[in-house]
């Protein structure tokens, strides 16, 4: 069990892919699944999915798996739940996020996908809430991530390691996704690092670079799967139009009480993209 205060992470000496792998054997040991076929990161309002997607065979306190860290947020469940679907698909679903903003580093950030990469897991569906610039976008809407600006100036790759970021939000998995949903939007994801929501210049520079959402986390998650070698779906639920663009002050109960509301469509709709995949 590890905790904010005393976890192997933290240890600049500690290898994260090792730590990853002891952590995905937590799991297979406390599920009894030894391997999953695809994880998926529940962002603001997409929490219901995993009652969706098939039996949950095994709901685990995140903080039960090592170097998971305690949810910083109320609304980000800390479990990682294992789901078998009717057709015989395992599903590690994340209901812990470690977020940037919380200033807890990098490699925190995106430990739970390297563990879902060491679960066996080859696909990586993250999704999330943030705030819309395309001003015919409507709160409640999801749309899919066509690829990202990281805004963070960080990176969760260590040392002289050029990945390709090409097609990172797989073309692949987006037709999947417009197969099941042939309504669904698209955007540039652009991730900056919070915990304030951005200014109005801001938004206005996200979307003079070729934004379209604004939010605060999931690029570097998206880069660290990549690495990993998994196919990344990625799920924006536009919670509010971005600052500036809706005219009313942004809140953070605004953005909680979009995700209710939206939870069940988007939830169910989430699950029969996955199991279309
Ligand atoms: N900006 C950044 N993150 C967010 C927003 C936003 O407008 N809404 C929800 N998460």
């Amino acid at each position: 069990m590890t905790d904010i205060h005393d976890n192997p992470l933290d240890d600049p000496n500690a290898d994260p892919f090792q730590v990853a792998a002891l952590a995905a054997a937590d799991i297979a040991r406390l599920s009894g699944v030894e391997k999953h076929d695809i994880a998926l990161t529940l962002g603001s309002g997409w929490g219901k999915a995993a009652d969706l997607l098939g039996e949950t065979v095994a709901t685990i306190p995140a903080t039960e798996a090592t170097g998971f860290s305690k949810p910083a947020l109320e609304g980000h469940v800390g479990t990682l739940r294992s789901i078998l679907t009717p057709t015989g698909t395992r599903v590690l679903v994340i209901g812990a996020r470690t977020h940037y903003y919380e200033g807890h580093g990098v490699r925190r950030v995106v430990h739970s996908v390297r563990t879902a990469a060491a679960t066996g897991a080859r696909i990586m569906v993250l999704t999330n809430g943030a705030g819309g610039i395309r001003e015919t976008w409507k709160p409640g809407q999801p749309v899919l991530i066509s690829d990202h600006v990281n805004l963070t100036a960080d990176s969760p790759l260590e040392g002289a390691n050029f990945v390709d970021l090409t097609d990172l939000y797989s073309a692949r998995l987006r037709d999947i996704a417009r197969n099941v949903d042939p309504s669904l939007d698209e955007g540039v994801y652009t991730q900056f690092r919070g915990p304030h929501y951005e200014t109005p210049a801001e938004v206005q520079m996200a979307k003079a670079i070729g934004g379209h959402i604004v939010g605060m986390s999931t690029a570097l998650e998206a880069i660290a799967a990549r690495e990993a070698g998994m196919e990344i779906l990625g799920f924006s639920l536009i919670t509010n139009l971005a600052a500036g663009i809706q005219k009313t002050p942004l809140s953070h109960a605004e953005v909680i009480e979009a995700g209710r509301e939206a939870e069940p469509v988007i939830s169910a709709l989430l699950a029969r993209v996955v199991e279309a995949l």
